[in-house]
């Protein structure tokens, strides 16, 4: 308020002004008028164009040329930093199964003061782009890559998601990744989050010296020119896999200059190799499962992934342990 009297008690008094030097035709004034205001629109001039040279720069430079975002939520990173970003590789047309996550697994979770949030990685929507358009509209929660959203794209579109982690999320403690088949018990891994190491870390369903595979016909195949090499350095698998933001930023940071590898979850563990970093357990027993766990509510209680779960599953399984909360398992101390 009181800059906006300023401003017009200012401009009131140069508008008369203005009105004096032009009927009035004293020359010396009509230049002094002149030379004020030019002094003061070239400082304007000067700031305006830093402006908006600085609102084009992105945050933080890309590192994927081909693989600009078509759609970019603004980040709830700002007012508050995630302890915990959940990144969901999804296809446009899974529009029950991201439904279906934002009602369980995905709905934003506290543990203490940690937060998790979730979002959703797509590629082009080609004849659904209109609906994905819709949808990341409502929820704010779609980062969507301009590529075709194919399995073979499937590196591009993690690295995609970190990106957007790197350049606009920076300040979340870690990254999980994971897909749209799975049920994530969120609770439980926010709970052994808080004990883990906040960098260096990389963990999940870990496989190690696994070969790869030589056989044209499988869905996995990898020529010999792709990875000469005869095993994998260790990697988790990508139902699920953690790792701390630091090191999820310096994978995305070195993976502008590495060739992209078709298999996601093996490349992020040559990358992290490439960096000497270990994936290690995050419990003495196993919590993330690479395969569907038969459902009960004292070992969902105390697992982080689960595979093969339908939609409706993840409901039910949901409900029941949000139902149970304060019920005793055995074992519990
Ligand atoms: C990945 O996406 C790019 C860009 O849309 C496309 O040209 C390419 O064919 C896709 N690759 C595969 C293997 O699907
Ligand atoms: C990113 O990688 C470059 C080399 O490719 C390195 O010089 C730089 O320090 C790295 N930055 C981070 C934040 O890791």
């Amino acid at each position: 308020m009181k800059y906006f009297l300023r401003f017009l008690a200012i401009t009131s008094f140069w508008l008369r002004m203005l009105r004096r030097a032009i009927s009035g035709g004293n020359r010396c004034l009509k230049a002094g008028i002149l030379l004020l205001l030019a002094l003061c629109l070239i400082p304007a001039a000067l700031w305006g164009r830093g402006r908006s040279r600085g609102s084009i720069q992105p945050r933080c430079p890309s590192r994927l040329n081909d693989a600009s975002f078509l759609m970019r939520p603004a980040s709830r990173c700002d007012d508050g930093a995630p302890f915990l970003v959940v990144l969901v590789t999804s296809s446009p047309d899974q529009f029950e199964s991201r439904s279906a996550i934002r009602q369980t697994w995905a709905s934003e979770r506290w543990f203490g003061e940690a937060r998790a949030v979730t979002y959703f990685l797509l590629g082009h929507g080609r004849e659904r782009q209109d609906w994905i358009e819709w949808e990341g509209a409502l929820h704010r929660e779609i980062i969507q890559g301009d590529f075709d959203d194919t399995y073979y794209n499937l590196t591009l579109k993690v690295l995609v998601g970190l990106e957007w982690l790197c350049c606009y999320c920076p300040s979340a403690t870690f990254v999980m990744k994971t897909d749209t088949d799975m049920f994530i018990n969120t609770d439980y891994l926010l709970q052994l989050l808080s004990r883990a190491p906040r960098s260096n870390l990389f963990t999940g369903y870990i496989v190690r010296s696994a070969a790869p595979i030589r056989e044209k016909t499988s869905r996995w195949y990898i020529s010999k020119e792709e990875y000469p090499g005869e095993t994998y350095p260790p990697y988790c698998t990508g139902t699920g896999y953690v790792l701390s933001t630091d090191l999820a930023c310096r994978v995305w940071n070195i993976s502008g200059t590495a060739p992209v590898f078709r298999l996601e979850d093996v490349y992020v563990g040559m990358r992290v190799a490439e960096l000497k970093v270990e994936p290690v357990p995050i419990h003495f027993k196993p919590v993330f499962f690479s395969e569907g766990a038969p459902f009960s509510i004292c070992s969902y209680r105390r697992l982080v992934t689960s595979h093969h779960v339908r939609n409706f599953e993840k409901l039910l399984y949901w409900k029941a342990l949000q139902d149970s909360v304060g019920e005793r398992c055995p074992g519990d101390s």
